[in-house]
């Protein structure tokens, strides 16, 4: 029988982040199953601590609502306490990347890498289902567009790895995160 894989001993977590649709949850599954590490997917958390949809929170409390719920939830993982805290795989939301609080937070937590691929792809993987309250627009296009000028930057800011994924399978992506986290936390190791 084949022995599972032992788990990955970085001390601190991989935190994805990325556009809609750039496949932080996807990765992330396939991440932690690959490495053993948990994974801790920061909209499913707000959805399970508040008791309501990520639609729902926008529609009854508004963006400005979530955005605080994500920084609490940064800070709190911040802190040390849970246990995702150490190793694990974070998978977050488009936007985390909006306040500047976040985007000092998530560098400091981790690994940060960023999932980026082509607007097309974005557009596709997000044409079904009805769960993400931006992008109930008349034009997607024009909105994935202005996301992806306006939140570029951003991305590049946090991320201490950008990884062009587009045309990779995800096999690839999996094992080019998880080397570049070894070294990563080889040479912080280091000092
Ligand atoms: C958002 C992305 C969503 C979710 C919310 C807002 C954004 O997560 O957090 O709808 O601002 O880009 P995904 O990136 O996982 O779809």
């Amino acid at each position: 029988m084949a022995q599972p894989l032992p788990q990955e001993t970085f001390e601190r977590p991989i935190i994805l982040i990325g556009l809609m649709g750039c496949g932080k949850t996807t990765v992330g599954k396939a991440l932690s199953k690959r490495t053993g590490l948990p994974l801790l997917d920061m909209d499913a958390v707000i959805e399970e601590q508040i008791g309501k949809s990520i639609s729902e929170i926008f529609q009854e409390k508004g963006e400005n609502h979530f955005r605080k719920l994500e920084t609490a939830l940064l800070q709190y993982l911040e802190k040390g306490t849970d246990p995702t805290s150490g190793a694990a795989i974070i998978s977050t939301g488009g936007g985390v990347v909006l306040r500047p609080e976040n985007r000092r937070i998530i560098r400091r937590l981790g690994f940060c890498v960023w999932l980026n691929v082509e607007l097309s792809t974005l557009l596709a993987r997000t044409s079904r289902g009805n769960n993400r309250p931006l992008l109930k627009t008349q034009d997607r296009r024009a909105t994935m567009e202005k996301l992806l000028r306006e939140r570029t930057p951003l991305y590049e800011e946090t991320a201490h790895l950008r990884l062009d994924t587009t045309g990779l399978d995800i096999n690839h992506v999996v094992c080019a995160v998880q080397q570049a986290a070894r070294d990563f936390f080889a040479s912080s190791r280091q000092g």
